[in-house]
């Protein structure tokens, strides 16, 4: 398990100043757990672990939450799925594992037909942006713009921009008004956005969205490693659910005049951690039940899409596999099958592991040909057109101009933080260079 621990040492720091004088000295808030932007990940990649599922992270998430003193708060920012099938599985994860509120994010809209009738039996409350308005959904309370709860002494508030990526002028004002109400009787407030972190952390600056304390979900919040603020609003890392999910533990201490201004009572002290969960649930879990089901299903459907392991019908999608470059460069042939890419298909045979979401790095022809066309020949995975680009003409014409030269700067489109945490440009390619 792999976990980073951060204290937010700007606040803390505030607070040790004040410690010597005040008489009324920090004391703890609530936890809050938060994920976001699942996007239909049952099972997260095991490229820097073990495989993950949906049910060890809400198990990992039930064990904190159990383990932790005082008052949680749990919250999942949207974007469940890019359908229903998968969205499905993990809305029932969600509320298996005792969230309290979920908001209604872009990804959702294009299955919101099938969303909110799955929503309907109001096992959990949906955040949508208080300018939002899809049927009757307001009006009848499935869907909530703003929720709140007692948490020990402290009211949190949270609201959402959602399902919007975009800013409109017009949405941000009613997102304000909403804050604006929150600030009055919430003493943290959170807003759930999907708005590009660079944009947001402007309209904070602005005044506009400044009655926020704590913004997750927005896009881009990947580069942040620890909560970063700007003016009294907290923007928090990235929790991928699925894949990790956040811990803050908020303690509170009374306002200065200053922040008194604001509308604060207090002011907020955070202790950060990203938690990527344990692999622990059973096969006889429930939601491990419904991944195989649906791992099943799609791969069913797979199978009647049709395999083609014709090269000359993988020609006409563009796939040259590696063997026919070996032809004229048998060096760079050699080095590469030495290589762990020329084995990144078996590790998901040898995982048990031929999932949709493994394809685009470990079995380059997927991405190539969007078609899933030897799925025996063991041989394959990032192969050297996922690096050179289509070598269909440079087959046929083979010179310098018909095909890509090869550039560096491609590895981290795959080796990405999460895939390969420790990476290290030079040293990786020297142990593939050919
Ligand atoms: C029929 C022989 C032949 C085959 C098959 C072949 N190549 Fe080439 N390749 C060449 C020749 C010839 C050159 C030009 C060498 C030169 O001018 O120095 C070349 C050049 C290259 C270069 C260097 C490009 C540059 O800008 O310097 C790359 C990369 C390359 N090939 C990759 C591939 C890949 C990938 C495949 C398989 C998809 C492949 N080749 C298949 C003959 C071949
Ligand atoms: C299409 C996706 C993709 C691209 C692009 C890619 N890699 Fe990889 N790479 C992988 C995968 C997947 C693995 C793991 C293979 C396995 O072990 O199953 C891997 C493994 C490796 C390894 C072996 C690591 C180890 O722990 O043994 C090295 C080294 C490496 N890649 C270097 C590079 C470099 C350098 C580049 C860019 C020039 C690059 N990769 C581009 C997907 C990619
Ligand atoms: C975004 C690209 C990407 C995706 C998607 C991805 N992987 Fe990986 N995987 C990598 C890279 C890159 C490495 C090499 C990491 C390293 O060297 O530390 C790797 C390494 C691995 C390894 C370790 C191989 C070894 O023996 O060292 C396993 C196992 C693995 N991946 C399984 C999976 C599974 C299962 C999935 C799908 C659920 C998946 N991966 C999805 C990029 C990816
Ligand atoms: C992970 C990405 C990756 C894969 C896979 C890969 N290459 Fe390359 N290759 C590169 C890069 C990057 C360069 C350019 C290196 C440099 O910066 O000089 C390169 C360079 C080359 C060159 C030019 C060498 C020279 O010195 O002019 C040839 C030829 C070549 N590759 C062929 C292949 C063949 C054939 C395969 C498959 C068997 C393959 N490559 C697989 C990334 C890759």
């Amino acid at each position: 398990m792999t976990t980073h621990r951060s204290l937010a040492l700007a606040a803390l720091a505030g607070l040790s100043l004040l410690a010597g004088l005040a008489a009324d000295p920090a004391k703890p808030g609530f936890t809050l757990y938060y994920t976001h932007d699942a996007m239909g990940y049952l099972e997260s990649c095991g490229c820097a672990g073990p495989v993950i599922g949906l049910a060890d992270m809400v198990n990992e998430l039930m064990a904190r939450r159990k383990a932790v003193t005082g008052p949680t708060l749990t919250l999942d920012g949207g974007n469940l799925s890019k359908d229903q099938s998968r969205g499905r599985i993990v809305w029932d994860a969600l509320s298996r594992g005792g969230y309290d509120v979920v908001a209604f994010g872009p990804s959702d809209v294009a299955w919101q037909h099938e969303y909110w009738p799955m929503v309907f039996e109001k096992k959990l409350p949906v955040l949508v942006g208080p300018w939002f308005q899809h049927g009757n959904n307001l009006a009848n309370g499935i869907a909530v713009p703003r929720w709140t709860k007692k948490l020990g002494d402290l009211t949190v508030g949270v609201t959402s921009s959602g399902p919007r990526a975009e800013v409109v002028d017009k949405e941000v004002k009613a997102t304000q008004a909403v804050l604006a109400e929150l600030r009055k009787t919430c003493d943290v407030v959170i807003l759930v956005s999907y708005h590009d972190i660079g944009v947001e952390r402007a309209l904070v600056d602005t005044g506009l969205l400044g009655d926020a304390d704590l913004v997750i979900g927005c896009r881009g919040c990947a580069l942040l490693e620890n909560p970063e603020q700007t003016r009294n609003t907290w923007f928090l890392p990235e929790a991928p659910q699925g894949r990790r999910f956040g811990q803050l533990k908020l303690s509170v201490s009374p306002a200065d005049a200053a922040l008194a201004q604001t509308g604060r009572k207090y002011k907020l002290a955070l202790a950060y951690e990203s938690i990527t969960p344990k692999q622990s649930a059973k096969a006889d879990d429930p939601i491990v039940a419904d991944t195989r089901k649906q791992q099943q299903r799609e791969a069913r459907i797979q199978v009647a899409k049709g395999y083609d392991s014709d090269l000359d019908v993988m020609a006409k999608y563009g796939y040259v596999p590696s063997d026919r470059c070996a032809t004229c460069h048998r060096e760079q042939y050699v080095a590469w099958g030495r290589s762990r890419h020329a084995q990144a298909f078996r590790t998901l045979l040898d995982k048990k592991a031929l999932r949709d979401e493994c394809l685009p790095c470990h079995a380059y022809e997927i991405k190539a040909t969007g078609k899933f066309l030897t799925p025996t020949k063991q041989e394959r995975g990032v192969e050297c057109i996922a690096c050179h680009g289509n070598g269909m003409v440079h087959l046929y014409i083979p010179r310098k101009d018909t095909i890509d030269r090869g550039d560096r700067t491609l590895c981290v489109g795959c080796h990405t933080q999460v895939n390969d945490p420790n990476w290290d440009a030079e040293k990786r390619w020297a142990a593939i260079a050919h």
